[in-house]
């Protein structure tokens, strides 16, 4: 039997281990971490999970490299802290590099953590966030580094679909270290201290002779205005966290199960005859399609995807009767809410998202067709334009439509219409639903009677309202149950909450197939 002091030296060993293990890079680096204005890789994790629930993993890893004296430069926990916890009572996975050992590069034990809690995740069915401040492939570790990304990205890819995986952006991420991220649902970039890029400015300018800064390139700004790379901004760490929690009340723990109800007062039957001003009936006016969601949504809460990418088309996540759904809409005041390269992409990937997660999708729709330009088509409007329709007609999530105003030509049916599979298409009364808006229309189909015509204004004018009339509705497209419902602008909220309970068990069984093939 062990004496007493002998089973306490054992603890006290393990304490110090431990205590060690806390300490990360030392008193110094961390020092240095908090003056750079950035938070510890364990600070950050507390932030993330409910209080107290945090349990770490392989705290006490080490990797084995001796390659140019590595054998000295020991940590325990090897830069990278592990483990699981709670958000909002549900399991959820972390990883958080840390920077201040070895500026929390990645080698083959580091690499293997990571691992650990991806497989953990997908076992066990819950979400995995990955917080990123590193420099990178350890060099010392040469090819096993390299090795240690390569298992990491084949582990997103399998985890994707299957549990949400959410990345951090919270110091460097450099080189092919991006790409993890990039194969994950949703990429938060802390401003100031986030940045990406596949090459940096030295490397850059000299192969293209550019001089561009780490912000211009690979910035928080740069990845949220610009490239679409990122899908949340946040000015603080503490933001960013928030971020973090709020999306993940959105979603489901995993791809079989649907997201937790939130339980609201507001009532899901509720009128709200403001919603008549919003949208005006003159189709050359714009406004501002959040003002219709808030007023719809429960207790005006819309939390906006990508607000600054790609700005004339909105994503984001809001509940109606406590229940989550996905949001796409068109934004009508930002180039009249036409569809582009930028647009289709980020409204494809959000319904992806949000079918996975068996998230139901409300597509609000305002559109008069896609931007003409060379730009646009020698981009590949044709096939990025695609995965807007193959995103909505793969989906097999509820979806609902409603039918604002403008619904032209092909646009109308890239926004989820009928075709495409819609459960419930909603218009409402100033819906124009047709092949293009009528003054165009009129132009074409008329143009002999227009140019024969004495007063051709005011045969253009007859001409016009005659196509107004007959298609400039949304009486057309219900005669023929294109449309499933005519509503009143107030009983918006109420329809949505009605079409969500006949939607609610939807079973829609496809074709056996290993997968589709994505265009693009
Ligand atoms: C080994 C590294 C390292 C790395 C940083 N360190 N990056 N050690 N491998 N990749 C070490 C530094 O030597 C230093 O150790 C400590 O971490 C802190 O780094 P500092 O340079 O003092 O920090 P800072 O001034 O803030 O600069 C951060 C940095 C810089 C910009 C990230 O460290 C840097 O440029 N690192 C190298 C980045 C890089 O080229 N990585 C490889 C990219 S290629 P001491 O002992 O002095 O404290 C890549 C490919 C991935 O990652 C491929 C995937 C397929």
């Amino acid at each position: 039997m062990d004496s007493g002091s002998h089973i306490d030296q054992l603890c006290e060993n393990l304490i110090e281990k431990r205590g060690k293990a806390s300490q990360g890079g030392g008193e110094k680096a961390v020092a240095k971490q908090h003056e750079k204005g950035k938070l510890t890789a364990r600070e950050r994790i507390l932030k993330i999970l409910d209080t107290g629930s945090f349990v770490e993993l392989d705290e006490l890893v080490r990797h084995r490299c001796s390659n140019f004296g590595m054998e000295k430069t020991v940590f325990e926990g090897d830069g990278v802290v592990t483990g699981y916890g709670t958000v909002g009572g549900r399991v959820v996975y972390v990883f958080s590099q840390d920077f201040t050992v070895i500026g929390g590069s990645l080698g083959e034990a580091h690499a293997k953590k990571i691992c650990k809690v991806l497989d953990l995740a997908v076992q066990n069915g819950a979400p995995c966030v990955g917080i990123n401040d590193s420099g990178g492939a350890r060099i010392q570790e040469a090819v096993d580094a390299l090795s240690g990304y390569g298992n990491i990205f084949f582990r997103n890819v399998k985890a994707s679909g299957v549990v949400p995986q959410l990345s951090v952006i919270a110091g460097p991420c450099a080189g092919g270290a991006v790409y993890s991220p990039a194969l994950t649902d949703f990429v938060y970039m802390i401003d100031k201290i986030g940045i990406m890029h596949i090459t940096g400015p030295q490397v850059i300018k000299a192969v293209t002779g550019e001089d561009v800064t780490s912000e211009q390139i690979g910035g928080a700004k740069a990845h949220n205005n610009t490239s679409g790379v990122a899908h949340f901004f946040a000015a603080s760490e503490d933001e960013c966290y928030e971020q973090v929690r709020k999306t993940l009340s959105y979603l489901p723990s995993n791809n079989l199960e649907t997201p937790p109800l939130k339980e609201t007062k507001d009532d899901p039957m509720r009128l709200d005859l403001t919603l008549r001003e919003v949208v005006p009936t003159n189709t050359n006016k714009g406004y501002d399609v959040r003002d219709v969601i808030k007023k719809v949504v429960d207790d005006a809460d819309f939390f906006e995807i990508q607000p600054l990418y790609a700005q004339n088309i909105v994503t984001g996540f809001a509940r109606v009767g406590g229940k989550s759904i996905g949001i796409i809409a068109n934004q009508a005041r930002v180039m009249a809410g036409c569809l582009d390269i930028d647009a289709s992409c980020k409204a494809a990937r959000h319904i992806r998202i949000c079918d996975s997660f068996n998230i139901p999708i409300v597509t609000f729709e305002d559109v008069p067709g896609y931007l003409p330009g060379l730009n646009q088509e020698m981009g590949g409007i044709i096939k990025h334009g695609a995965k807007l329709l193959y995103a909505y007609s793969e989906a097999t999530s509820p979806k609902i439509t409603v039918v604002l105003r403008k619904a032209y030509g092909g646009s109308y049916l890239g926004m989820c219409s009928k075709d495409l599979g819609a459960d419930i298409v909603l218009a409402w009364p100033q819906a124009e639903i047709a092949v293009m808006g009528a003054e165009g229309a009129a132009n074409i189909i008329f143009r002999k009677e227009i140019e024969s015509s004495d007063n051709k204004a005011a045969t253009r004018s007859e001409k016009i309202e005659e196509y107004r009339e007959a298609f400039a509705n949304p009486y057309a497209a219900a005669a023929r149950g294109f449309v499933d419902r005519v509503i009143l602008p107030e009983e918006t909220r109420m329809a949505l909450h009605q079409a969500l309970l006949m939607t609610e068990d939807k079973k829609e069984l496809r074709p056996r197939r290993k997968h589709g093939v994505m265009p693009g």
